[in-house]
C-alpha cells in the first residue's frame, strides 16, 4: 500500500545484517523478532492504510537498552521506527520500508507516584488504560483519556501530542507533562524527567519532544501531573440537530446537579436542544461515552476511509462537512464530521466502496486549501507522520518549516529516527 498510494524512495541506509542482530541480541537478549508472522502487526497501522516491510522489532526494558540500540544504529547507519501502540492515525507509527521497530511494549512499569501532588512518572509503554486504572485507585485521574486508551502507550501520547476525551477540562499535554526522559538518536541519555510545576532554568527542552512523533529522541519515561478524581460526573447526551456529549466533573454532586439542570432548562427553552438523556452513574457514562469513543471503528468498517483532523474557528465547524456532502454528491458513501466541539477540533471522514484517486482528487489539495483560509490547522491533534507531512506548509510559515529541519538535523543529524515522517522531503 505505502508505495502505491504514497510514492516515497528509500533513503540510502544500511540494511540489516547477521551481525547487526548478534549484536541486538547481546543488548536485549531474547527480544528480537525476527519472526515474519509476528512482525506483520507492527509492520501495518490500525486504519489498515500504511505497510512497512521491517524484518526486525527490539523490544526493549530500560532506558539503558534503549540507549544502546541507537548508539549502534547511528553508527550504523540503521533506520529506527520508534513505536508504542500502534494506534496512529497518519501512518507515523509503522515504517516506511525496512526500518528497525523499537517498540516500548516492555517499558512498562510506574516509577514513582505521589499521593498528595498526583505526580506519576512512569515508563513510556506504560498502557493509557493501565495508568488510569492505577491512580484512580489512589484517587486521580489521567489527564488525557482517548478512545485508543486500551492499547495506546503514554509515551505514543506525549510523542503524538494527544488530545482527546478530556483536553477541555483539563487541557493540553504541553501543561500536564512536568518531565521527560529521551534518548537522541545517537544514544544521549536527556534526564530531564523532574516532577516540578515551576522550572525557568533557560528552554523548557521537554516540549519538543511533545508532538515530535519519534522524529527527535526516543521517549523512555514521561512525569505527568494527574488531576484529583472528580467527586461528581455526569454526562449529558443531548440532541438536535447534533447530537452533542458533555461531561461535567466536579467536587459537589449536588451543586453539579443544579448547575447541569438550569444549563439543560435553558437550552431546552431555546429550543437548542429538542431530546436528550443523563447519566452519573459509572456504567452508563461509559456506555454513553463508547457511543462517542467508538465512531472511529465504525468508520473502519464503512469502507475506505479518507481522514482529516483539522481546527477550525468553532462558528465554521461544520461548514466544510455540509460542503463536501454537495461537492462530492455520490462519489462518497458518506461525509461524517464528528470531533471535539470545545476545542474547536473536527474530524472530517470520508467513506467510500473503495480507494479512489478521483475521489481524493477531489478532497484534496481542497480540504486543505479551505482549512488555510480559515487559518486553521491541517492537524489539530493527530500529527503528520507520514500521510500528512507534505501538507505541514498550509499551516506553518516557510521560516518554520525551516527551523524544524534545522533542529532535526541539530538532534539527528544522520535522519535515521523515523525517517519520512512529519517532515516534508527535502528538495
Ligand atoms: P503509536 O501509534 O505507536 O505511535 C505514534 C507516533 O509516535 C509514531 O510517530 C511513533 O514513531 C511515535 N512514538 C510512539 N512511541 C514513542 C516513543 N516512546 N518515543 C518517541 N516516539 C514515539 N488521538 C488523539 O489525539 N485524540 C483522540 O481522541 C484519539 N482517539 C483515538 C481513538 C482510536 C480508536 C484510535 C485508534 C486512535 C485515536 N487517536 C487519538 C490516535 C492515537 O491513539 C494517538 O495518536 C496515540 O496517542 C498514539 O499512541 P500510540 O502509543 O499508539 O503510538
Ligand atoms: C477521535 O476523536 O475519536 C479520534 O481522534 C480518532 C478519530 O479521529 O477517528
Ligand atoms: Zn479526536
Amino acid at each position: 500500500l505505502t508505495r502505491e498510494r504514497y510514492p516515497v524512495q528509500r533513503l540510502p541506509f544500511s540494511v540489516v545484517s547477521e551481525e547487526d542482530l548478534a549484536a541486538f541480541e547481546r543488548i536485549t537478549p531474547g527480544r528480537v523478532v525476527t519472526d515474519p508472522e509476528e512482525l506483520e502487526a507492527s509492520n501495518v497501522d490500525w486504519l489498515r492504510t500504511v505497510r512497512g516491510c521491517s524484518k526486525v522489532l527490539l523490544k526493549p526494558q530500560t532506558t539503558e537498552e534503549v540507549s544502546h540500540i541507537l548508539r549502534y544504529c547511528h553508527e550504523r547507519n540503521l533506520a529506527v521506527n520508534p513505536q508504542g501502540g500502534n494506534t496512529g492515525m497518519v501512518g507515523g507509527s509503522v515504517p516506511v520500508f525496512d526500518e528497525i521497530i523499537l517498540s516500548t511494549a516492555l517499558m512498562n512499569q510506574v516509577i514513582s507516584f505521589h499521593g498528595v501532588s498526583g505526580i506519576l512518572v512512569c515508563q513510556a509503554g506504560c498502557i493509557l488504560e493501565e495508568l488510569s486504572r492505577y491512580v484512580e485507585e489512589r484517587d486521580f485521574i489521567m489527564p488525557l483519556d482517548l478512545g485508543a486508551k486500551g492499547s495506546c502507550h503514554i509515551g505514543g501520547n506525549v510523542a503524538t501530542n494527544a488530545g482527546g476525551l478530556r483536553f477541555l477540562r483539563y487541557g493540553s499535554l504541553h501543561g500536564t507533562v512536568l518531565g521527560l526522559e529521551v534518548v537522541l538518536a545517537d544514544g544521549t541519555v536527556l534526564n530531564c524527567l523532574t516532577s516540578l510545576r515551576k522550572d525557568n532554568t533557560g528552554y523548557d527542552l521537554k516540549q519538543l519532544f511533545i508532538g515530535s512523533e519519534g522524529t527527535l529522541g526516543v521517549i523512555t519515561a514521561v512525569s505527568i501531573l494527574c488531576p484529583p478524581k472528580p467527586r461528581a460526573v455526569n454526562v449529558a447526551f443531548l440532541e438536535s440537530p447534533f447530537y452533542v456529549l458533555i461531561e461535567t466533573s466536579g467536587s459537589r454532586a449536588g451543586h453539579d446537579a443544579e448547575k447541569l439542570s438550569s444549563f439543560l432548562e435553558h437550552v431546552l427553552d431555546f429550543g437548542l436542544v429538542t431530546d436528550g438523556t443523563l447519566a452519573t452513574d459509572q456504567r452508563r457514562v461509559k456506555m454513553l461515552w463508547a457511543l462517542r469513543e467508538r465512531i472511529t471503528e465504525a468508520l473502519s468498517r464503512d469502507g475506505c476511509v479518507y481522514k482529516y483532523d483539522i481546527s477550525l474557528p468553532v462558528e465554521r465547524l461544520y461548514d466544510l462537512v455540509s460542503d463536501l456532502r454537495a461537492r462530492l454528491g455520490p462519489q462518497a458513501k458518506h461525509v461524517v464530521g464528528y470531533g471535539h466541539l470545545g476545542d474547536g477540533n473536527l474530524h472530517l471522514n470520508v467513506t467510500a466502496e473503495a480507494f479512489s484517486a478521483s475521489l481524493l482528487g477531489a478532497l484534496e489539495p481542497y480540504v486543505y486549501e479551505w482549512t488555510a483560509g480559515q487559518q486553521g490547522s491541517v492537524s489539530a491533534e493527530h500529527g503528520l507522520g507520514f500521510k500528512k507531512k507534505d501538507v505541514l506548509s498550509y499551516s506553518k510559515p516557510p521560516a518554520a518549516l525551516q527551523l524544524m529541519q534545522q533542529l532535526k538535523a541539530l538532534l539527528d543529524p544522520k535522519g535515521i529516527l523515523n525517517p519520512y515522517k512529519t517532515l516534508p522531503a527535502r528538495a
